[in-house]
């Protein structure tokens, strides 16, 4: 079901700085930071050969990741992303084994302009995991 990873996103508490480790320490191609208030974030894409690293900063006091930030003050991991073929399908096989998605069900437009969902933390293992329709 599950395909390719797509990318991993950290919550960072302040993304400028984030973006100058991942830029200079790491030696990583980084994007300008683009605001996206729909979903609370200002968010780097960090461009590896083989996925994604995004970087997400608050945006907004209702913003996801600013209740992480509370709980993670030094920010961390924040979820997984993996590619999917068919949401709706792969949505309606998660749903049959039991797994909860989050929200109304419905896919969402995501940050990449494509349909994603979220599944609940708790029954993966406390990762919050997306996936994308490619
Ligand atoms: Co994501």
């Amino acid at each position: 079901m599950i395909e390719r990873l797509n990318h991993v996103a950290i919550a960072v508490p302040d993304l400028a700085k984030a973006t100058a480790r991942y830029r200079d320490a790491l030696g990583a191609r980084v994007s300008p930071p683009q605001a996206l208030p729909e979903h609370g974030v200002t968010v780097v894409f960090v461009e590896l050969s083989n996925a994604k690293i995004e970087l997400l900063e608050a945006l907004g006091a209702a913003s996801p990741i600013a209740k992480f930030i509370e709980r993670n003050p030094d920010g961390g991991m924040h979820h997984l992303c993996f590619e999917v073929d068919d949401i709706l399908t792969a949505r309606d096989a998660l749903e049959a084994s039991g797994a909860r998605v989050l929200g109304d069900g419905e896919p969402k437009i995501g940050a990449h302009g494509k349909p994603v969902l979220f599944l609940h933390p708790k029954d993966f293992d406390g990762t919050l995991i997306e996936l994308e329709q490619v």
